[in-house]
């Protein structure tokens, strides 16, 4: 039993901040793809999408993942938005979705002290039509990958804890 948990959603729905709000709660260790990603490639997301595109990037998604599912037990594992999309998703452990608008998400991130450089640091999020249009077209994926789906648009963290909590036990 692997018994991780792995955080899916859009860009900027908060799967970072609830991951590490539930690893302080449940002192389980907290990972990102992101970060992994980062640290294996010793240059930001930014970088890799700049200097080797998309399809690279996607290609390191896919190979973070298949590591997660062999090697990772009993983590919280937050992951990027387009993450969802890898072979091995639901052998890694149990997915929760974080859903919430794109209303809700774009208004969450310009609300957040350094809003300037989360919008910065990520590629798809540069043209706001077109990650309007990113949005609609994932939103239906996001639920049938899901396992738990729980909504956290204009929720505290107190209340997404809580339900996380309920939905897992
Ligand atoms: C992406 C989301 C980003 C990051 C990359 C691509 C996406 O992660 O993985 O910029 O395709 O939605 P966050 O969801 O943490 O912003």
């Amino acid at each position: 039993m692997k018994e991780n948990i792995v955080f899916i959603g859009f860009m900027g729905v908060g799967k970072g901040t609830v991951a590490r709000a539930l690893s302080r709660k449940t002192g389980m260790f907290t990972l990102d793809s992101d970060d992994l990603i980062e640290s294996m490639e010793n240059r930001k997301i930014k970088k890799i999408f700049e200097q080797d595109g998309e399809d690279y990037f996607r290609s390191i998604e896919a190979k973070t993942a298949k590591w997660l599912s062999l090697h990772v037990e009993h983590t919280i594992i937050s992951t990027g938005g387009g993450f969802f999309k890898v072979n091995e998703l639901n052998n890694i452990g149990k997915v929760i979705y974080l859903k919430s608008s794109f209303d809700g998400i774009i208004n969450r991130l310009k609300a957040q002290p350094n809003a300037t450089a989360k919008f910065k640091k990520r590629p798809l999020l540069q043209d706001i039509v077109k990650a309007k249009e990113l949005f609609d077209s994932r939103y239906p994926l996001y639920e049938q990958k899901a396992d738990v789906i729980i909504d956290v648009e204009e929720k505290d963290i107190d209340t997404i804890l809580d339900t996380i909590m309920e939905k897992i036990k």
